[in-house]
C-alpha cells in the first residue's frame, strides 16, 4: 500500500479522484488537503470534508491550503463547477468538526513522522506543493514521488496555450517541476482522452449506493461543460474529461498510463503563454528529463477503476 496526501480543489473531477483514492487497496490515504482553484479555499475545503462525510471516511484529516497562488491573485473556475464548486448533488454535511491545523503543518507532520516515504498527488494549482518544499526542503527525501494534473504539452484550456492548474498558480508548477523530486505530469494531452459517456454515468446510478447515486449527479452537471472538440462532426461524441482521477489511477496502477520522461519547465513570464508547461517533445534542447509525461490511457481499464471505485461505497 502506498502511503498518499491528496492535495485537491473539489471540484466535480476532483470528487472522483478523491473517492478513487479512498477506495484503492493500493492506497493508504493518509491526509486531504485543499487548494484554492475551482472555488475560494473556503469552499473547496468545505467540499472536502463533505465527500468525506459522503464516504463515511471522516477520520481521515484535512486541513485547508493557502488562500491564493504565491504571487498572483486567485482565478476560480466557477462556470465550469458552479457556485458552491460541487453544483449539481447534495452533499452530507461534516459530523466532526473542522482541524485547526494548515495544510503545511499536516503535510510536514505526517511526512516527519513516517518510515516510509509518502506519494503526493495534487489535482489543483500546485500552491500547496509549492509552499511545502520551498518551507520544508530537509523533508524533500520523504516524498516518494508528485503525481499531478496539470500542463499540457500541446494546448490549452484556458489559454490557447495553459491548461487551468497552471495558469493559476504558475510559479508554485515552476518549483514542483524543477525540485529534484521525481514528478508524473498528466496533463491535457492524456486527461482529454480520459472520458466518460452517458451509459457509464448511468451504469454508475445503477450502482445504487449513495456515493455512486451522488457522483451520478456530479457528473451530469459537470457533463454541461464538456466543450466539444473544433474537428467533431455530427456523429462525434465527446465525453466527461475525467483529467483528476488520472493523476490517482496511475499511483494504483501506472500501466494504465504511457509516460514518457521529458524536459518540462513553465511560463511564468507575462506573455502569450503564461501559465503554459513547455514540454521538450523531441527533446530539442537536450535538457534533463525532470517529468513523466502522460500521453495515454488504457481507457477500458480505466473506467474499470472507476466503476470499482464506485463498487467499493455501501451504504
Ligand atoms: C483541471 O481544472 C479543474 O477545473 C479540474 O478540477 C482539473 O483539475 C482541468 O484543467
Ligand atoms: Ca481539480
Amino acid at each position: 500500500m502506498k502511503k498518499v496526501i491528496l492535495d485537491c480543489d473539489p471540484g466535480h473531477d476532483d470528487a472522483m479522484a478523491l473517492l478513487m483514492a479512498i477506495a484503492s487497496e493500493k492506497i493508504d490515504l493518509l491526509a486531504v488537503t485543499t487548494s484554492a482553484g475551482n472555488q475560494k479555499p473556503e469552499k473547496t475545503f468545505a467540499n472536502a470534508r463533505k465527500l468525506l462525510a459522503l464516504a463515511k471516511k471522516e477520520e481521515i484529516p484535512v486541513a485547508m491550503g493557502a488562500s491564493k497562488p504565491l504571487r498572483r491573485e486567485l482565478i476560480i473556475a466557477e462556470e465550469v463547477h458552479g457556485e458552491t464548486g460541487l453544483d449539481g448533488a447534495e452533499l452530507p454535511e461534516p459530523s466532526v468538526a473542522a482541524r485547526q491545523i494548515s495544510a503545511n503543518d499536516l503535510i510536514a507532520d505526517i511526512l516527519r513522522n513516517s518510515e516510509e516515504k509518502v506519494t503526493l498527488i495534487a489535482t489543483g494549482p500546485l500552491t500547496n506543493i509549492a509552499i511545502f518544499l520551498l518551507s520544508h526542503p530537509e523533508l524533500k527525501e520523504k516524498i516518494e514521488q508528485i503525481s499531478f494534473m496539470g500542463g499540457a504539452c500541446f494546448g490549452g484550456n484556458y489559454s490557447p496555450h495553459a491548461e487551468f492548474n497552471i495558469y493559476v498558480d504558475p510559479e508554485a508548477a515552476d518549483i514542483v517541476v524543477k525540485s529534484g523530486v521525481s514528478v508524473a505530469m498528466f496533463g491535457l494531452d492524456v486527461t482529454l482522452k480520459a472520458q466518460l459517456f452517458e451509459r457509464d454515468i448511468q451504469e454508475i446510478r445503477e450502482i445504487g449506493n449513495q456515493v455512486a447515486v451522488t457522483m451520478a449527479d456530479l457528473l451530469d452537471f459537470f457533463h454541461l461543460t464538456t466543450t466539444v472538440p473544433f474537428w467533431a462532426d455530427e456523429n462525434h461524441v465527446e465525453g466527461i474529461h475525467m483529467h483528476d482521477p488520472c493523476a490517482v489511477a496511475y499511483v494504483i496502477d501506472p500501466t494504465l498510463f504511457k509516460v514518457y520522461p521529458m524536459n518540462v519547465q513553465v511560463e511564468t513570464g507575462e506573455n502569450l503563454s503564461l501559465g503554459s508547461t513547455v514540454v521538450d517533445y523531441d527533446n530539442v534542447l537536450g535538457r534533463e528529463k525532470n517529468v513523466s509525461v502522460g500521453f495515454e490511457v488504457d481507457l477500458p481499464r480505466f473506467r474499470e477503476l472507476v466503476m470499482d471505485t464506485m463498487k467499493y461505497f455501501n451504504d
